[in-house]
């Protein structure tokens, strides 16, 4: 198909303005709608787009036939509600993380896309990042030997949100990376936080994954930290990597270090043998995640591929961000993440 992909994008906030700004300029597609129930939020981003209409209605926007997919970065409880709107009426769905705010309703959306037969795309935005993707192939490659553990930090001062607490806010990027790097889902989440800022809204949150076969990950996200770290760490068999995404040009480091167990034969007690080897900078291919995220659904409808963070994988990961908001809840009990 050689036309341009025809869509809106409903929500141009904070983050729904970076949407805008890729979806303008994408080659394969015409941005003929800004939505924004604010009228003020709206006229801002009309104002660096002309050519494109404005529409305070989401309604106004499914009314129009032309459109034939709509971008969705409103705040995360309205996301069910406007994205089963959209696919209902026969719209290819992008929409911002979370899918939804429980697992129901992120599964009514999953099943709907297939019903209806139309794309529905999370917006994961690390699984689109090329040094994600480069430590994938790292993991699958066996040059980290197998995976004991990882862990990571999504932390700084703000944006505190008074919607949804830290572990909505900031967690789902760092589950999404997880079972994408670990290729399925925890079994279990036990999750500690607390509330300093806002009764009820956890600031910040320390949370352990465990997998069946052993594998932990352990991820630390707050918006009350005086650091702005956006850090993960992979410790394997053979070798160790870190993605740190606040780094301009040495964000993957692969470390040649490991810890092995061996037979001495003196005493045939057991010994530790630490190696120390050389750490690698690789060079990861270029393009801009949020850039590639934005072709990579523009693709997927106008193409028919599959869409790699589909319904499923975002389904997957509210149903262990549930896990993690029951444990937090139960004062960090380990909570089984539902099948
Ligand atoms: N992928 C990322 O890295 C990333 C980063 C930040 C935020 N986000 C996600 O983007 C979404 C928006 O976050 P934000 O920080 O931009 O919030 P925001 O509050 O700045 O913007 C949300 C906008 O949606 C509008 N809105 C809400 N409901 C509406 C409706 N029914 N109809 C029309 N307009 C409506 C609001 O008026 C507001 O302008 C959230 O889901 C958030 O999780 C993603």
């Amino acid at each position: 198909m050689n036309e341009p992909l025809q869509l809106a994008i409903v929500g141009v906030g904070n983050w729904g303005r970076n949407l805008v700004r890729h979806f303008a300029h994408a080659r394969r597609a015409r941005l003929k709608y800004l939505c924004d129930r604010d009228g003020r939020t709206l006229a801002t981003q009309l104002e660096n787009h002309p050519g494109v209409q404005g529409v305070r209605d989401f309604q106004t926007v499914l009314d129009d036939p032309d459109v034939q997919a709509v971008v969705i970065a409103t705040d995360a409880p309205t996301h069910f509600e406007l994205a089963t709107a959209a696919l209902k009426s026969g719209r290819h769905v992008f929409v911002e993380k979370p899918l939804a705010l429980n697992s129901d309703d992120a599964a009514r959306l999953a099943a709907l896309s297939r019903e209806v037969n139309r794309k529905l795309m999370v917006g994961h935005l690390l699984e689109y990042h090329p040094a994600v993707e480069a430590i994938g192939a790292m993991i699958r490659g066996g040059e980290l030997g197998d995976v004991y553990y990882l862990y990571s930090q999504r932390i700084n001062l703000g944006v505190v949100r008074a919607n949804e607490n830290a572990w909505w806010s900031l967690a789902p990027h760092d589950v999404a990376v997880v079972c994408r790097l670990f290729d399925g889902a925890p079994v279990s989440v036990s999750a500690q936080g607390q509330c300093y800022l806002q009764a009820g809204i956890e600031d910040v949150v320390f949370a352990s994954l465990k997998f069946a076969d052993g594998r932990l990950a352990h991820l630390h996200v707050s918006w009350l930290d005086p650091h702005k770290i956006r850090k993960l760490t992979i410790v394997g068999t053979r070798k160790m990597v870190t993605f740190d995404d606040m780094s301009a040009n040495e964000k993957v480091r692969l470390y040649d270090k490991g810890a092995e167990i061996s037979q001495a034969m003196r005493d045939f007690a057991e010994v530790v043998n630490l190696r120390v080897g050389d750490i690698v900078i690789p060079r990861i291919p270029g393009g801009e995640p949020l850039a590639l995220e934005c072709r990579h659904f523009i693709d997927a409808v106008l193409d028919d591929k599959p869409v790699r963070t589909d319904g499923e994988s975002g389904l997957r990961v509210v149903r262990v961000l549930e896990a993690g908001q029951r444990s937090l809840r139960e004062g960090g009990a380990a909570v089984v993440v539902q099948r």
